[in-house]
């Protein structure tokens, strides 16, 4: 693994979700060198173009790319966005057919050009597509996970923080399982600072009341579905996600983000992929074995693992 000083990451995909995530990555300073790969060359290398008229005001990172696979040349990270988008009604699951074909067919020509890479995997359904791809690569799970709930995650702190009054780096909470609609939040272990969450207060008031905590799941599960249906889309979050995870790769940092892995035996769960506190670092991502769940939290994520084992059932994933 380079350094970020001479890193390159690689994005396949020049959506709306992979486009964003060059952006945020020229603007955050991720890798030096940026590479955009899309089959669709007139798409592609104007999306290059835009990015790069504005690379004057970023900073060192260039941005490169095209219909060649030959960008992918030797990547640090690739970050796979290429898919089929929801649209508004379909869930992430909807897309798993279609979507695990496209990624079975580009991962062992990706592998080629990039061996050493650390695959991130944003394309949804990302839990199953993880499984897949670990699965036709070979790669050991901590070189292969996907964005997961680190975006659910993101949202669950920002509602947190404006109803706690505090910022949003003092919460300390995670959505973890499913990158979709049986995700639920770790409330049992959360803080606020150190204090747990469910005992927080505000002038003399308990802020998270049961209700409260049920009003907070459903408005993160469906937040994505909110966006998709105003815009169409959703891009700049899930793009600043993805780069924060690939800074925390590039430089090594043993970051904890709840990234979704092939998991083995954790709670009983094996053969899925789902997001668990990881610590992110060059080496990969490593589920925290020790991460506390109630007995109600278990069942959750037992039931949210049952979900995805039964896609890949009916897709032999
Ligand atoms: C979202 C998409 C990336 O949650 O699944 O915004």
């Amino acid at each position: 693994m380079s350094a970020i000083e001479n890193s390159t990451l690689a994005i396949v995909g020049a959506g709306s979700v992979g486009t964003a995530t060059a952006y945020a990555a020229m603007i955050r300073g991720v890798a030096r060198h940026v590479r955009l790969y899309d089959i669709d060359e007139a798409k592609v290398q104007a999306e290059v173009l835009d990015l790069a008229h504005g690379s004057q005001f970023t900073g060192a990172t260039d941005i490169d790319g095209g219909a060649d696979l030959a960008h992918v040349e030797g990547a640090d990270v690739v970050v796979i966005t290429a898919g089929a988008k929801q649209r508004p009604g379909q869930t992430r699951l909807d897309l798993a057919g279609t979507n695990v074909e496209i990624l079975r067919s580009m991962m062992p020509q990706l592998l080629e050009r990039a061996p050493e890479a650390i695959y991130l995997l944003v394309t949804n359904p990302c839990d199953v597509l993880t499984v897949a791809a670990q699965r036709v690569s070979g790669l050991p799970p901590h070189r292969v996970f996907s964005s997961g709930t680190v975006l659910d995650t993101a949202r669950l702190r920002w509602k947190l923080a404006q109803r706690a009054g505090v910022a949003r780096s003092s919460v300390h909470a995670h959505i973890v399982g499913e990158h979709g609609d049986t995700e639920f939040p770790l409330w049992s272990a959360a803080t606020i600072g150190v204090t747990p969450l469910l005992e927080w207060e505000r002038q003399g008031q308990r802020v998270f009341e049961p209700r409260e905590l049920a009003t907070l799941t459903d408005e993160v599960r469906n937040a994505a579905y909110q966006v998709i249906a105003g815009k169409g889309a959703t891009n700049y979050g899930i793009g600043l996600s993805a780069v924060r995870i690939v800074e925390a790769i590039l430089r090594d940092e043993h970051a904890i983000l709840p990234v979704s892995s092939v998991v083995d035996d954790f709670l009983g769960i094996s053969g899925t992929a789902l997001s668990l506190p990881s610590v992110v670092s060059a080496g990969g991502a490593q589920p925290v074995l020790t991460t506390p769940f109630s007995d109600a939290e278990a069942q959750l994520l037992r039931s949210s693992a049952q979900t995805l084992l039964s896609v890949q059932a009916s897709l032999g994933v």
